[in-house]
């Protein structure tokens, strides 16, 4: 297990932020943000993926659950806010995305997590101000804890400048 926390105080550096994420996470990584409604999850999202392909564009998955991405990497945006109860997230079929060849990445997480494979990168995002959040950042399991600690490093460089 690795954590550590990332304060960023505008919607800019969460897109640095988001930029040294997708130096690291691979074509198997599990990527699960919580927080409030209107953090930043889906802003962080669109920076990784950007990163990985400048021309994707993400939109929100609120009302569709899920959006494919193909790019070198295929990529999942996962959103499971409008997902009630245990039965709908086996129905919907979430599990099918994570897999080897899948960066899987899941706003609203909350209510599944002990469904979900235990290995991941969490990252609980919190509000500090209009301008200003939290990003406490968790992994589990051997391969996220390295991806985890290279990202850690990028995101102490980020600091520094
Ligand atoms: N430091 C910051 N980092 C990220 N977003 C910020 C920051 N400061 C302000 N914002 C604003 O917060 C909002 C975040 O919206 P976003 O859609 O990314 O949230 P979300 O967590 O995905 O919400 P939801 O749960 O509704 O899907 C944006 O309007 C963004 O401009
Ligand atoms: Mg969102």
């Amino acid at each position: 297990m690795i954590n550590f926390n990332y304060i960023s105080t505008s919607e800019k550096q969460t897109q640095l932020l988001g930029q040294a994420i997708a130096q690291f996470v691979t074509k198997d990584s599990l990527l699960l943000l919580k927080g409030d409604l209107g953090t930043g999850k889906t802003t962080l999202t669109q920076s990784i993926v950007k990163e990985i392909d400048s021309s994707i564009k993400v939109k929100s998955p609120t009302f569709v659950i899920a959006h494919e991405y193909r790019s070198e990497l295929l990529i999942y945006h996962v959103d499971l806010y409008r997902i009630e109860d245990e039965i709908d997230f086996y129905d919907i079929g979430i599990l099918e995305l994570i897999r080897e060849d899948t960066l899987c990445i899941i706003e609203w997480p909350d209510k599944f997590i002990d469904m979900l494979p235990q290995a991941y990168i969490i990252i609980d995002i919190e509000i500090v101000d209009d301008v200003s959040r939290v990003f406490k950042f968790l992994s589990k399991g051997t391969i996220h804890d390295k991806i985890l600690k290279n990202i850690q490093s990028a995101v102490n460089a980020i600091i520094k400048n």
